[in-house]
């Protein structure tokens, strides 16, 4: 969402701040601004901004330049009150133009603030929230109000969730911020200080980094930091130290960071992997930070996500049933904690989210805390919200994730579920030491067998060529399949904006088969053939929908003959057992729904009305 970039040195802050905000593009927006002091003469604030991509900012200040001074802030904007456009884009000014806001959030009381200054005759020019912040710092400067003492005043005023940061014309050297329930980090410089949304905006000037916590106020000046609450006391902040660099945000070659992640799954998975278990195939898994005797206590796991993370965890529940004997339920975050779940100090609540930003998921796990459960999050991004509040944390080791549509992200959530059920199997004694270190050999085996899927994805390219003009496709599975179908459906929604279903397969003769049309594309994902008679199903279920027209597109081991004569075009995967198999299966959907978006014209990486971390509810 809201992209903002915050800056002090002896750099132009123009360039500076318009550069972060080019890095923040990735979490989608639909206009841009920057506002700079300027040192002339007379000390005025220059606010440019403009409805659209950052290239109609950069045309906009190719024609008018911002003066080459070191103080300024900028907003990506993903409109939430009010269009998108030039006068509701951020910086938004107080009404005397003497300081600039910018805003990530929803304060939700913004039309009793707005009212209040209607009431005082001051005239707002947009329909943000925003606006009102501006101008309420502004009243409380003019009354002589320091712009710190301003922003915490005002903060304790707010309603919502909001990440602020503002300067003011007439105090040099200061930007000053302010967080609730949405990201803000401190870059740490030399001779120069940032604010950003996330560290990738200023990565390539600096990789110390400042956490903030929950309710405070950030000063920065060329050479110093200080952090305070709400209330003006000190508070205690957690710097850290950015372990990826500028070349891991950067596309390498690559036409698009969604392509280029597609193809980072391999490294990914081992580097999710790496000193997790031992050469025995025993996990080690000591960021739990709960005692055995803790976790042989649990008598429930509950899964809470959103989207791709939301189809992970649903993957896990197979696994994590399977393994540990345990109940687990997988909830959509933003519908937990409205049905009242049983919860308890007995409940494993685990939070999968890439960002670690995703509000609903914070809502989620906060609602978990206040019931007593232990909160475990499985999050990609070091030092974000959800990781901080949870009682312990995996993180994924995928590297940042720049297209919005989770590729790798999705792919390292199955492996540290996977790993937390063998874990906690291990833990629990539900399985015999032989039979997990079995299963992670395997798991060492899929970056390997990863990168023989993408090795043979010609045929899917050309698949997603042929379909370019497809008004809609379905996705089928049924177990771990399942999933894999509703992640196949969403990536093709997403990037392609086309009609996309995925369905578990045993459910089509309940109602959805009456979709199935004369050359309708439909992806099977085939188990692998097992004791069972779970393939035997889904080979039938292609029959089914075989003999009312749909061309099949078949995701099935690559000796899987059984199904082979059902297939118009089969996509052949490596062997794996079956709660592994999301792993592969989901590669070829991926790619499909990159290639055929670009086919037609479309931006994977900022595909249109999405965010990459959703910071509102
Ligand atoms: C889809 C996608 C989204 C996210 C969802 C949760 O490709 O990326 O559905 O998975 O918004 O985001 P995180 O994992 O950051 O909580």
């Amino acid at each position: 969402m809201c992209g903002i970039v915050g800056y002090v040195g002896t750099k132009p802050a123009g360039s500076v701040v318009v550069e972060g905000l080019r890095r923040l593009e990735y979490r989608g927006y639909d206009s841009a601004g920057v506002a700079v002091v300027d040192e002339g003469v007379a000390r005025t604030l220059r606010c440019v901004k403009k409805a659209g991509k950052i290239a109609n900012l950069d045309k906009e200040l190719a024609d008018h330049p911002l003066p080459l001074t070191g103080q300024g802030i900028g907003h990506t904007r993903w409109a939430t009150h009010g269009a998108p456009n030039d006068t509701n884009a951020h910086p938004h000014l107080s009404a005397d133009g003497r300081v600039a806001v910018v805003h990530n959030g929803i304060i939700e009381n913004f039309a009793a603030l707005r009212a209040e200054l209607v009431a005082a005759g001051i005239p707002l020019s947009s329909e943000t929230d925003t606006e009102t912040v501006a101008h309420l710092i502004g009243r409380l400067l003019d009354e002589g109000v320091d712009l710190a003492t301003a922003m915490r005043r005002v903060c304790v005023r707010l309603d919502g969730a909001f990440t602020l940061v503002a300067v003011d014309r007439d105090t040099p050297d200061l930007v000053v911020g302010a967080r609730r329930n949405s990201p803000l980090v401190v870059g740490v410089g030399e001779g120069e200080n940032f604010l950003a949304s996330d560290v990738a905006a200023f990565i390539e000037h600096t990789r110390d980094a400042i956490e903030l916590g929950q309710d405070q106020v950030v000063q920065i000046t060329s050479s110093g930091v200080t952090v305070t609450d709400f209330e003006g006391r000190p508070a205690d902040v957690r710097p850290y130290h950015v372990d990826w660099d500028l070349t891991a945000a950067q596309k390498d070659g690559y036409d698009w960071f969604m392509r280029k992640e597609i193809y980072e799954q391999p490294d990914a998975v081992a580097n999710t992997l790496l000193g997790r278990h031992s050469k025995e195939g025993k996990l080690v898994l000591d960021e739990l930070r709960m005692s055995e005797d803790d976790l042989r206590k649990i008598d429930k796991i509950i899964i809470v996500a959103c989207g791709t993370a939301f189809y992970a965890g649903l993957v896990a529940k197979y696994a994590i049933e399977h393994w540990t004997r345990l109940p687990c339920e997988v909830e959509l975050a933003h519908e937990f904690r409205y049905r009242d779940p049983i919860v308890g100090p007995t409940t494993l609540v685990v939070c999968i989210s890439q960002s670690g930003e995703t509000a609903d998921s914070l809502m989620a796990v906060r609602h978990a805390r206040e019931q007593k459960a232990r909160v475990l999050a499985i999050c990609n991004t070091n030092g974000s919200t959800i990781p901080r509040e949870s009682d312990a944390v995996i993180y994924t080791h995928a590297g940042p994730e720049i297209g919005v549509a989770s590729t790798k992200g999705f792919m390292t959530q199955l492996v540290a579920c996977y790993v937390l059920g063998l874990y906690l199997a291990q833990v629990r004694g539900t399985k015999f030491d032989d039979e997990i270190a079995a299963t992670v050999a395997e798991l060492e085996a899929m970056p390997a067998a990863i990168q023989s899927v993408l090795d043979g994805i010609e045929p899917v390219i050309k698949l997603a060529e042929e379909f370019a003009d497809e008004p809609s496709v379905l996705f089928l599975g049924r177990h771990v399949g399942y999933p894999v179908a509703l992640e196949g459906a969403l990536k093709l929604k997403e990037l392609a904006y086309i009609h996309a279903e995925g369905f578990a397969a045993g459910e089509l003769k309940h109602g959805p088969i009456a979709l199935i049309d004369d050359q309708l594309p439909v992806f099977v994902v085939v188990p692998p053939r097992g004791r069972d008679q779970l393939h035997d199903k889904v080979v039938s279920n292609i029959q089914e929908i075989r003999a009312r027209g749909a061309r099949t597109i078949v995701l099935a081991e690559a000796d899987d003959q059984a199904v082979e004569p059902y297939a118009d075009l089969m996509i052949k995967l490596p062997k794996v057992s079956t709660l592994l198999q999301p792993m592969l299966a989901v590669v070829p959907l991926q790619v499909f729904a990159c290639e055929l978006a670009t086919r037609k014209g479309h931006d994977v990486d900022q595909p249109r009305n999405l965010a990459k971390s959703v910071t509102v509810e």
